[in-house]
C-alpha cells in the first residue's frame, strides 16, 4: 500500500454560523488562536498523513490559499479541490477523486474537532484493511446524527438522522475508505435533503458484503456548527495550550493559570486568568481577561472585563463586562458606562456602543 492520503472537507455554506460566515469560511474562523481547520489538519499530520486534499467552495478558495498555502508551515503537502455546490459529503469526496488517486484515504470533516485526533481511525484501517472504517461515539440524543448499529465488532446498518434511532452510536466526522467509495458515491441517489450522503455510501458497501469496521472515539468530540460551538471549542482547545509568555507583560500585571502571550503582544496593568491566549500584536490595558478567552492578533482590550470569548483579529473592546461573546474582525464594542455585562455575537467590522460615540 502506498502512503495514505487524507481529504479534509471544508465545503458547505456554514449558514448557521452567520454573520461570521458572510465574510469568512467557517473553517477559517479562529478557535484558541488558530483557524478551526488548522486544528483538524494538525490531527491529520499526527496520524502520520502528509498529503492532504482540502475541498472548498469556490467563493472562499482564495481565503484558504492565503491562510494555509501549500501546507509547508503545518508540515503538510496541501492540494485544493473545488466543490461547486454543497451537494453533500460524498459529493465533496468525489470532487477530490483525481487528486486522491487509487490509494486508500482518510475523510475528515474540517469542522470536527477530536480530543484524541484521527490516529485511531487510520491505525485501525491500516491494521485490518477493511473496505471502510467509520468513527462512532455514544451520544444522549442521536436524532440529529447519522446512527450506526454494531453487532460484535462489525457494523451492520446505518441510518441518517433517524426519527427513532436504532442505537445511541452517532457517526463522527472521521472515516477511512478504499477507492471503492468513489463507485458507491456515483451509484447512490441523493437523500431526501438532496445530498449525496457518506452514510448511504457506507450502507452501499454493507449491502454488497464489504467489511465496514466501527472505531469508537474516546475523549471529547466537538463540531463547530453554530456560534456557541466556537466558544465550546475555544474552551476545549485553550485548556490544552502550554503556558508561554513571549510578549511584554508589565510589572503591574498579574498572570494566573495557563496563559499564552505571543511575541509582540502587550499587557499593561491587567490581570490574565487562564486559560487565555493573546495573539501577536494584541494589546490589553487595565483589563481582566479570562478565563477562556482568545484575543486575536492586533486586537485591543481596554478597561474591560472579558470572559469566555473569542476576539478576532483587530477587534476592539472598551469598557464594561463582556461574556460569552464572539467579536468579529475589526469589530468594536464600546460599553462606556453600561453597568451590566453583555453577550454579543458581532460580525466583522460591526460596531456596538452608545450613539454619541460614533
Ligand atoms: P454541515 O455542517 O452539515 O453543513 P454546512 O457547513 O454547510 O453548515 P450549515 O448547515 O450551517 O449551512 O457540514 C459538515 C461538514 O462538511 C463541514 O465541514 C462542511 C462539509 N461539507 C462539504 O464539504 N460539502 C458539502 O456539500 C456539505 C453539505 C458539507
Amino acid at each position: 500500500m502506498g502512503a495514505m492520503k487524507a481529504v479534509v472537507l471544508c465545503g458547505g455554506e456554514g449558514t448557521r454560523l452567520r454573520p461570521f460566515t458572510h465574510t469568512q469560511a467557517k473553517h477559517l474562523l479562529p478557535v484558541a488562536g488558530r483557524p478551526v481547520v488548522e486544528h483538524a489538519l494538525e490531527a491529520v499530520r499526527e496520524a502520520g498523513i502528509t498529503d492532504v486534499v482540502v475541498v472548498v467552495s469556490p467563493g472562499v478558495e482564495r481565503q484558504f490559499r492565503e491562510r494555509l498555502g501549500d501546507g509547508a508551515r503545518l508540515g503538510l503537502r496541501l492540494a485544493y479541490a473545488l466543490q461547486p455546490e454543497p451537494k453533500g459529503l460524498a459529493h465533496a469526496v468525489l470532487c477530490a477523486e483525481e487528486l486522491l488517486g487509487d490509494e486508500p484515504f482518510l475523510v475528515y470533516l474540517g469542522d470536527n474537532l477530536l480530543e484524541r485526533g484521527v490516529a485511531g481511525v487510520v491505525d485501525l484501517f491500516r491494521r485490518e484493511r477493511p473496505e471502510a472504517v467509520v468513527s462512532l461515539q455514544r451520544v444522549p440524543d442521536p436524532r440529529r446524527f447519522g446512527v450506526a448499529v454494531v453487532e460484535g465488532r462489525r457494523l451492520v446498518r446505518l441510518v441518517e438522522k433517524p426519527r427513532e434511532p436504532p442505537s445511541d452510536l452517532a457517526i463522527v466526522g472521521a472515516y477511512a475508505f478504499t477507492p471503492l467509495l468513489f463507485r458507491a458515491a456515483r451509484e447512490i441517489r441523493p437523500s431526501f435533503r438532496g445530498e449525496l450522503e457518506l452514510t448511504d455510501c457506507l450502507q452501499w458497501l454493507l449491502d454488497r458484503g464489504h467489511t465496514v469496521l466501527p472505531h469508537l472515539v474516546e475523549g471529547w468530540w466537538q463540531d463547530v456548527g453554530r456560534p456557541g460551538d466556537l466558544l465550546v471549542a475555544n474552551r476545549l482547545l485553550l485548556a490544552r495550550l502550554s503556558p508561554r509568555v513571549e510578549g511584554e507583560v508589565d510589572g503591574s500585571s498579574r498572570v494566573e493559570g495557563s496563559v499564552v502571550v505571543e511575541a509582540g503582544a502587550r499587557v499593561v496593568g491587567s490581570r490574565l486568568v487562564g486559560p487565555v491566549w493573546i495573539g501577536a500584536g494584541g494589546t490589553v490595558e487595565r483589563a481582566v481577561i479570562g478565563p477562556h478567552v482568545a484575543v486575536g492578533p492586533g486586537a485591543e482590550v481596554r478597561g474591560a472585563h472579558v470572559e469566555d470569548a473569542i476576539l478576532m483579529d483587530g477587534a476592539r473592546v472598551e469598557g464594561g463586562t463582556l461574556r460569552v461573546s464572539v467579536v468579529g474582525r475589526r469589530a468594536e464594542i464600546r460599553q462606556g458606562s453600561t453597568a451590566y455585562p453583555i453577550s454579543a455575537f458581532l460580525g466583522d467590522d460591526s460596531v456596538l456602543g452608545p450613539k454619541e460615540d460614533r
